[in-house]
């Protein structure tokens, strides 16, 4: 077995990348965060010292353990500076073009032959994704939740080409150094929990468009009744418009089947603009 992960890269810091640079970090890696430009990359660091702050807030951490995690975290604009890392997480937009580029490039990059590559992808089969590699065999799925810091599951997926090895260090990383629970899922669009959670976001998106139920009764219905922390319509809000649309896309086009269609109501929202918590208006508004 390879030695434990103690170099993290994570491309792209937005909410997801964000929250798993910041996990990693809290778990004692040195942690690297690309991001496409300095502002997005400024804007990232943010995020993640607002986050930390919450965390000492409420008596999770320390100030000191906050300030020690802020600075193993270190910002590049530049894929170059991952030659050494051991364990790469891409989290960024859900497009399968854009996320082979970028596995592209860090194949190239990375030199460590036992180093993995994963991606956090919340939909697309890992296998076309690690068909943009030479080294398709340290090409994993690392699926996290959102909030990272909070939810404790990770799904490791393995495709048909990857190697035991790599999603043996993969598994450990997730569950030894950040303390997740792990499961292992097939490499099917949506792999345990999207396969299951997507449809029934539709399908509330589905019931509100239609009139059957208002937002706040909907998401209070499923929230008493079926003791959810959060219903159908936020938990959509939360996830990101956007990326569910994405997400919806991607299993309709693995599937075929009216389940994972985006209901027209979700495209207008995407195409207005409002994604839902982190742009301020989705289905709901966050003032
Ligand atoms: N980052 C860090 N910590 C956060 C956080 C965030 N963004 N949001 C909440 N927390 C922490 C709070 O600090 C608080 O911690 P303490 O109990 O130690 O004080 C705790 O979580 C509870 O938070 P709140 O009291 O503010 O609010 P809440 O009780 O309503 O919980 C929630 C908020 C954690 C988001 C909860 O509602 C929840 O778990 N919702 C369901 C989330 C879910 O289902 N996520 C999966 C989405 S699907 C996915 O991720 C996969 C995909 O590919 C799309
Ligand atoms: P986000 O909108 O918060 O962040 C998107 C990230 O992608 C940012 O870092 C942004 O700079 C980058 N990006 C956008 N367009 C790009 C481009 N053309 N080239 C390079 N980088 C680009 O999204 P997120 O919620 O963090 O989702 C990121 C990934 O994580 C997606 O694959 C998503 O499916 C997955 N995921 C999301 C959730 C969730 O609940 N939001 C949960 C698990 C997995």
């Amino acid at each position: 077995m390879s030695e434990s992960v103690s170099r993290v890269g994570v491309v792209g810091a937005g909410q997801m990348g964000g929250g798993i640079a910041e996990v990693s970090a809290r778990a004692g890696a040195d942690v690297l965060v690309w991001e496409a430009t300095e502002e997005l990359a400024a804007g990232g660091r943010a995020r993640i010292l607002k986050s930390l702050d919450r965390a000492v807030s409420s008596g999770k951490i320390t100030e000191r353990e906050r300030d020690q995690a802020a600075e193993r975290l270190t910002f590049t604009t530049d894929l170059a500076d991952f030659a050494d890392r051991q364990l790469v997480v891409e989290a960024i937009v859900e497009n399968e073009a854009v996320k082979a580029e970028i596995f592209g490039k860090l194949d190239e990059v990375v030199t460590d032959p036992d180093a993995v590559l994963a991606s956090n992808t919340s939909s697309l089969p890992i296998q076309r994704i690690a068909t943009a590699t030479k080294n398709p065999g340290r090409v994993l799925g690392l699926h996290f939740f959102n909030p990272v810091p909070v939810l404790p599951l990770v799904e490791v997926i393995s495709s048909l080409s990857t190697s035991e090895s790599a999603a043996a260090r993969a598994e450990q990383f997730a569950s030894e150094v950040l303390g997740k629970q792990v499961v292992r899922a097939t490499d099917r669009s949506g792999f345990i929990v999207n396969a299951l959670l997507v449809p029934y976001l539709l399908s509330a998106i589905r019931m509100y468009e239609s009139g059957f139920a208002t937002a706040e009764d909907i998401d209070k219905g499923m929230m008493l009744g079926c003791a959810h922390p959060m219903g159908p319509l936020k938990l959509a809000d939360l996830v990101g418009l956007d990326t569910v649309n994405f997400i919806a896309d991607a299993m309709y086009a693995e599937y075929k089947e009216p389940t994972y269609a985006a209901p027209p109501l979700l495209l207008r929202l995407v195409e207005a603009g409002y994604v839902g918590k982190k742009s301020g208006r989705g289905i709901y508004e966050y003032p």
